[in-house]
């Protein structure tokens, strides 16, 4: 069993693969944090004992119960109101207007297996024997509020998640201003806090601060996870770095509004919390109701930001990914949104289509601009019925001509959204999220319907379900591009309206669940401009997304880079675009170009009718180079090398799980006239193992590869990259 109950001292021991996450009930009821980390085979009492202060300690020695402090003490799932003045973990008011609870324990369960999260996605076991789960049932007596925590500990990855879920056994109504996921107190104050940062065409750059006295947090007030925050931070204890040190993640499976904390207090613990943001939400909660928070999935690393990485990666590459499409490779796309934009019509596709197969291509997906009057961004979503104008044979035929030339049909739909300018709108304007009375603010001149409401979501399933049920579409880009505004709901009375944004993302994953189950075969990408929801909840319905609208080979060195802190490669939808690049206009070489998007799910996003001979021939070997190392990328390990927000090169590799299969790249952005010898060290290889350098005949030991190194040969000009493949020999 990986959890136990241990009733001298009653003390629940979580143990998962190499990790041990402890916690006492303590005298007076109350879930104490002890411990989360490297994996212990027990805790002295006495330790335990003492670990909540000393004047605590002092307190409970002497019988002088009554001194005993919250404050003091580090808690799983917090109040407001009795003596712990750090930001609580959750909220309730009472009809009487009073804001106070106090949860004491009154039962548990542990069991085998894990149960799964109503109406939310989340991590989940594929047999009981992957895991262990722990319900902690705790309770105000006052006002009757119930509340389970949800523990997991996972046998084989390093990881704990954490639910809470709220339930309302009393007798009156209470309103909820706040239920996170998770609150855990670490008994350390000297850490680095890591935030994944940036904006749109920026997403995921690695922030990384001193976490000081006070609060520090992230968060999402947009309706999305957002380009801006990614609902994930790690804290760095001392000098850890990427291969050394203790790390800890959180990552909310969530794509909403969310909170991440972090308060360091006076007695030097660091509270670390994460969940739905409670700015601007309340949830009323009648008798006999319940309400359920995200999942938080918590990674524990003693081998620096590194080993984290891949063992969220690994987690959600084979348990949160769900579906026929989880352990396929993914095949090499082309999207002809940078090609053509709007304009485009069926000869045109036809043609960047059929060149494309002629190339390796094994996928065409259609962006936008094939429904309603589309051709520009004012108009027609909602109408999702194809555009004869551009379309004259219909979507049907397009795709099966596209299939009868060997190559796959994808397409590309923004079901959330809908335009003034559509039918759709004009007979249901009040199917978007507004405020009435209120200016309906515009943004990319769309507006976002309302997913809180049933009717609107079952509208969704049904215009996306039409078209997938009569064309032959293999892929779907599901796009998302607009934040929410004037956030509210025609059907929600007055006290609810505050629910409207979770309502949404209730409604939302319904509409998802509903679509990708009766689709099963279809593989899904999600999109938000670019990666605006790059968030673990996105992959548990599809198991890819746009990484993000800028496709500047140098700028993608940061967004990927970032991304990879959480999000496993295969993920990570990269594709090459044409130069100068159409968002910084930078011109770099096709090669690295290819280099940068061949660590992703790998892509083209250009029109390939307009490019010259030679430079066919390079997409050529580059699809055949990529089909190559296909499986090492999208399923192998991931190790990061050189970090692009630290210098000029960057460097990262692939290998494969049992250590043969190597592939290694290497940018540098600016060239300089400083010459020296360059070496790159690799990592994770298997020290004993000998290694052929693809493309010659030098061998080199795993260990002198990770010791010594590879030379990086002498690269001409900016933007150059470079990338080797080693094989065992045997
Ligand atoms: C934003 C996406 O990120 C792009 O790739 C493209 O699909 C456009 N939307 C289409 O409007």
């Amino acid at each position: 069993m990986g959890i136990i109950f241990q009733e001298k001292g009653n003390i629940f021991k979580l143990d998962a693969k190499d990790t041990s996450y402890i916690i006492q009930i303590t005298e007076k009821g109350y879930l104490q944090h002890v411990y989360w980390g490297k994996k212990v085979r027990s805790l002295n009492l006495k330790y335990i004992s003492r670990f909540y202060g000393e004047q605590n300690s002092k307190a409970l020695e002497e019988g002088v119960i009554n001194n005993f402090s919250l404050d003091y003490m580090p808690a799983e799932y917090p109040a407001y109101g009795n003596q712990d003045f750090r930001s609580p973990a959750y909220q309730v008011q009472l009809e009487n207007g009073s804001t106070i609870s106090d949860l004491r324990y009154e039962s548990h369960n542990i069991f085998s297996g894990k149960k799964k999260l109503q109406g939310l996605p989340a991590v989940y076991v594929e047999k009981d024997e992957e895991a262990d789960s722990l319900e902690v049932v705790l309770r105000d007596s006052v006002s009757g509020l119930k509340v389970v925590l949800t523990y997991t500990a996972f046998k084989d990855y390093d990881v704990i998640t954490r639910s809470a879920q709220l339930i309302n056994e009393g007798k009156e109504e209470l309103k909820i201003l706040r239920a996170l996921s998770a609150n855990v107190d670490l008994g350390c104050k000297d850490f680095q806090m890591l935030q994944l940062s940036g904006s749109w065409s920026r997403e995921r750059h690695v922030v990384k601060r001193p976490v000081v006295m006070g609060i520090q947090s992230i968060e999402s007030r947009r309706g999305v996870s957002s380009h801006q925050q990614n609902p994930f931070i790690a804290l760095m204890k001392g000098d850890a770095d990427e291969d050394h040190g203790d790390v800890y993640g959180f990552n909310l499976v969530y794509s909403g509004n969310f909170l991440a904390n972090v308060e360091l207090e006076q007695f030097d613990l660091t509270r670390v919390q994460i969940g739905i943001n409670p700015f601007d939400f309340t949830w009323l909660l009648k008798e006999g109701e319940s309400f359920q928070a995200p999942e938080a999935v918590l990674v524990y690393s003693d081998e620096g930001l590194g080993k984290m990485s891949r063992t969220f990666h690994k987690l959600y590459r084979n348990r949160m990914c769900r579906g026929v499409h989880r352990d396929k490779e993914r095949p090499v796309l082309i999207n002809n949104w940078e090609g053509t934009y709007f304009n485009f019509n069926e000869e045109i596709i036809k043609k960047i289509a059929t060149e494309a197969k002629e190339l390796g291509v094994e996928l065409f997906v259609l962006d936008d601009g094939w429904f309603g009057k589309r051709n520009d961004d004012t108009t027609s979503l909602g109408d999702w019925f194809v555009d004869k104008n551009k379309l004259p044979n219909g979507l049907d035929n397009l795709a099966k001509y596209i299939n009868e030339q060997g190559i796959k049909f994808g397409l590309w739909f923004e079901p959330e959204m809908v335009s003034p300018d559509s039918d759709l709108y004009r007979k249901h304007p009040d199917w978007c999220i507004h405020v009435e009375n209120r200016e309906k603010t515009l943004a990319r001149t769309q507006l976002v319907l309302d997913l809180s409401r049933k009717d609107v979501c079952d509208a969704i399933v049904k215009m996306v379900s039409d078209i997938l049920d009569s064309v032959p579409i293999s892929y779907v880009k599901w796009d998302n591009n607009r934040y929410m505004t004037e956030v509210g709901s025609a059907t929600l009375p007055a006290e609810r309206q505050r629910e409207t944004a979770h309502r949404y993302m209730l409604g939302f994953y319904s509409v998802l669940e509903a679509i990708t189950t009766r689709f099963p075969e279809i593989l899904f990408e999600s999109c938000a401009s670019g990666g605006g929801r790059f968030d673990p909840a996105m992959l548990y319905y599809m198991p890819q997304t746009w990484a993000s609208d800028d496709t500047d080979a140098v700028e993608r060195l940061k967004i990927q880079y970032g991304t990879s802190i959480v999000y496993p490669s295969i993920t990570m939808g990269a594709h090459v675009s044409a130069v100068p690049n159409h968002q910084v206009n930078r011109i770099t070489p096709l090669e690295t170009r290819g280099n940068v998007a061949m660590s992703g799910t790998f892509g083209y996003e250009l029109d390939v009718t307009k490019m010259s001979d030679e430079e066919k021939e390079t997409v050529r070997q580059q699809i055949i180079t990529y089909k190559e190392i296909r499986t090492l990328v999208q399923f192998g390990d991931f190790y990061r090398l050189l970090s692009p927000f630290e210098g000029n090169e960057t460097a990262w590799m692939f290998v494969a799980e049992d250590k043969s299969d190597v592939a290694a790249s290497f940018f540098k952005v600016l060239s300089s006239s400083h010459k020296k010898l360059s070496v790159l060290k690799l990592k994770g290889l298997d020290p004993n193992k000998d290694y052929l350098l693809i493309g010659t005949d030098e061998v080199y030991g795993g260990d002198e590869l990770m010791n010594t190194g590879l030379v990086i040969p002498e690269l001409k000009g900016d933007f150059q990259s470079y990338m080797w493949r080693l094989k065992e020999i045997k």
